[in-house]
């Protein structure tokens, strides 16, 4: 299925107040989470033995849908998802967008918040242009107890940027951040928008003045533009599969990331046919793997892994699929 077919736009913003309710021992990562601000956390890492932060990126599962055969695929997509955690025991799950398919103006399941909680991981999840819908942002957002999403206010509304630094040992200085964005959901807004890019500036401006400047990573459902100007020097390595949907980028985002010197990649998901990555000025560029069977697409449905060298400030990630898969 072609993704123009997918799309249908409708939805609100509420407001979230969302707190991280993991209860102690239910969690079975070495990541704790705490919530210092609306739109801020301090993730600590801390694992037995030193090692990097492993951090799993899931997106565009597109659960929810309730024909038959969406039912179908997304049992299989659970099932799937849980094997990957099993195998690749991940301490944070990064769902970058279209989550669920609650844009499509009738009732749609929710469970897979209940499927994710229940993984014992903590995770976050950046919001796709079909996570909006007839259900807003706030009630999308309720359920979730291992969840640690954010949002801040601009004149009357809630924008749904957010982030998290991370320390280790349980305190000290930030080793890294992460800065998860809303690339918006309806024509001629899909991008982050400009009072997100000016939260951005201010939240570099705010770390400046306090000495802070950890190496960052940010997650964007809808690709940037420079995606595709990455695509196009033939820089890129992986699959490209079909066109960039850069949406309304207009390279402003991609700008601001640029010039707080701090962002070392872009992670996105959005386009389910490519899943390709490199470097385009200084940041690295990154699709996701496709991961659910209800959305369209060809490819294995998978995820990206993504190791922090907390010590070092570096990365690396790959992308990696369940082993075992049913016959
Ligand atoms: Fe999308």
């Amino acid at each position: 299925m072609d993704r123009r077919h997918f799309l249908q736009a409708a939805g609100s913003a509420g407001i979230a107040a969302v707190a991280l309710r993991a209860a102690a021992g239910e969690v079975k990562s070495a990541v704790m989470i705490r919530r210092t601000e609306p739109d801020r956390f301090v993730l600590d890492f801390s694992p037995r033995e030193p090692r990097p932060l492993r951090i799993l990126q899931l997106t565009d599962t597109h659960f929810g849908s309730q024909s038959v055969g969406a039912k179908i695929n997304d049992g299989r997509s659970f099932l799937e998802i849980r094997r990957l955690v099993e195998e690749q025991k991940p301490d944070f799950l990064v769902h970058t967008g279209d989550f669920i398919n609650n844009d499509q103006g009738e009732k749609v399941s929710f469970e897979a918040i209940e499927v994710f909680d229940e993984l014992g991981i903590p995770w976050t999840h950046a919001l796709g242009n079909h996570d909006h819908g007839h259900l807003s942002v706030a009630e999308f957002r309720k359920p979730m107890k291992h969840a640690a999403v954010g949002e801040f206010r601009s004149g009357d509304k809630n924008e749904y940027a957010f982030r998290f630094d991370i320390t280790t040992g349980g305190g000290g200085d930030p080793r890294h951040s992460l800065f998860c964005f809303d690339s918006g959901f309806e024509e001629p807004n899909r991008r982050v928008s400009q009072p997100q890019i000016e939260w951005f500036v201010g939240q570099m401006k705010r770390d400046a003045a306090e000495g802070l400047k950890t190496p960052s990573l940010a997650m964007i459902h809808i690709p940037v533009v420079e995606f595709e100007s990455l695509r196009a020097a033939n820089l890129h390595k992986g699959h490209f599969g079909e066109r960039v949907c850069f949406d309304s980028d207009t390279g402003d985002t991609f700008t601001a990331l640029k010039n707080s010197g701090r962002v070392r990649a872009v992670f996105s998901g959005h386009d389910h046919e490519n899943d390709y990555a490199g470097i385009w000025q200084g940041i690295e560029l990154v699709y996701g793997r496709v991961g659910g069977w209800s959305g369209y697409g060809d490819l294995e449905r998978g995820g990206r892994l993504i190791d922090i060298d907390l010590a070092a400030g570096g990365f690396t990630h790959k992308i990696v699929t369940p082993k075992r898969r049913d016959a």
